[in-house]
């Protein structure tokens, strides 16, 4: 049966309206579009939001990571310690640097890196850990600040977490990196964040993003290597829009987790994404739930299709990606929790706009699935 795009309950959609119209058309009016004031005032606005004393808007996550791991100090040669399960770009950003990430397994309930095997992982060589606060949930950085090495969060996922204690995930001073791309909770379309106590690496980041300019925009004083990572003063105006509307979107998204969660539960093997427990607060990102084991997954995600629903397999695991197996030599059962979440991880149709009627219509299509 052949389905209009209607019929489709679809993975991801921004919300957006005449708050985000009228920004850009101002934006479009002002003929200020790169380098005005929409940009000190979307960090501004962010900054205040979270808590966070500094913050620098960059053209993507991406492009923060890379610039937060260069401004601790990240370089040639060095280790920096991060979790194999996340979106390829959290690794990449090491490498750029010509670094080497050294992956180590996830805990299996949280899905972030493993503090006690991080700690195992630290060699003469561990110039830095890279968390990922991966699908929302807050990474134990805490257990990592012990060891007193710089830290760089990879909060991409994670906008609206909170650690226990109340401080939000972004805020406890180390740089911390947001992504807007379109399926994030906050979107600029494509765009990211850097949140940071130090005044320094505030103004290192924002000269290596344009250029390597200094921060007085001398014409041509370039005394060092930079970028250009810039955001766009669009960009950051359609941020601000999407930054009053985030608390109604970040309970849209925790209301139909609660749907999601009442409606999947009680099927035999499926896993759940992990509750909030001990006082950490998910920013919820996706949907993502672990298949029983021994369901074939690409069957799953066509049987779905065929009844309306789209899912993704989410995520595959760094260190078996084709480019990381061939330069780092890494093979099949080196992180065997992370390999196995991987297996078996599918992300269900996810944002604030769901329905109920949507989310049940997802449930009855993947129980009516799992019950062939
Ligand atoms: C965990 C994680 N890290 C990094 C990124 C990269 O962000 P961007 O796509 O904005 O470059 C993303 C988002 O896609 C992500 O989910």
């Amino acid at each position: 049966m052949t389905r209009s795009a209607e019929d489709v309950v679809p993975l991801a959609r921004p919300v957006l309206g005449p708050e985000e119209e009228e920004a850009v058309l101002g934006v479009l009016r002002s003929g200020q579009l790169s380098l005005g004031p929409q940009v000190p005032a979307f960090e501004a606005a962010f900054a205040a939001r979270l808590g966070a004393r500094h913050a620098s808007a960059v053209s993507s996550g991406t492009a923060g990571l890379h610039l937060a791991l260069r401004a601790v100090g990240v370089s040639d040669g060095d280790e920096v310690i991060t979790s194999p399960f996340s979106f390829v770009a959290s690794a990449n950003a090491i490498l750029y640097e010509r670094a080497r990430p050294v992956f180590v397994d996830i805990d299996p309930r949280t899905l972030n890196l493993d503090p006690d095997a991080a700690a195992a992982a630290i060699t003469g060589r561990t110039t830095a850990f890279l968390p990922v606060h991966i699908f929302g949930y807050p990474a134990d950085v805490p257990a990592l600040e012990r060891h007193g090495l710089p830290i760089v969060e990879d909060a991409c996922e994670a906008l609206g977490a909170v650690h226990a204690g109340g401080t939000a995930v972004g805020a406890r001073g180390h740089p911390a990196v947001f992504g807007f791309y379109a399926n994030k909770q906050l979107t600029t379309g494509e765009g990211g964040m850097v949140t940071m106590a130090s005044a320094e690496h505030k103004q290192r980041i924002d000269s290596e993003r344009n250029q390597g300019r200094a921060p007085d925009m001398g014409w041509l004083d370039h005394d060092r290597l930079g970028f250009n990572y810039r955001l766009t003063d669009i960009a950051c105006a359609i941020g601000i829009a999407q930054l009053d509307r985030l608390d109604d979107m970040l309970a849209a998204r925790a209301r139909v987790a609660g749907w999601y969660r009442e409606l999947l539960g009680g099927i035999d093997g499926l896993g759940l994404p992990f509750p909030d427990t001990g006082g950490d607060v998910r920013g919820w990102f996706v949907f993502v739930v672990q298949l029983p084991r021994g369901v074939d997954r690409d069957d799953t995600v066509r049987a779905l299709r065929e009844l309306g629903v789209q899912s993704k397999p989410y995520l595959p695991a760094i260190h078996l990606m084709s480019f990381y197996r061939e330069r780092f030599g890494h093979r099949p059962g080196e992180f065997p929790v992370c390999e196995d979440v991987a297996e078996r991880s599918l992300a269900l149709p996810f944002f604030p706009e769901l329905t109920q009627g949507q989310a049940e219509q997802v449930a009855r299509a993947l129980r009516a699935v799992l019950h062939r």
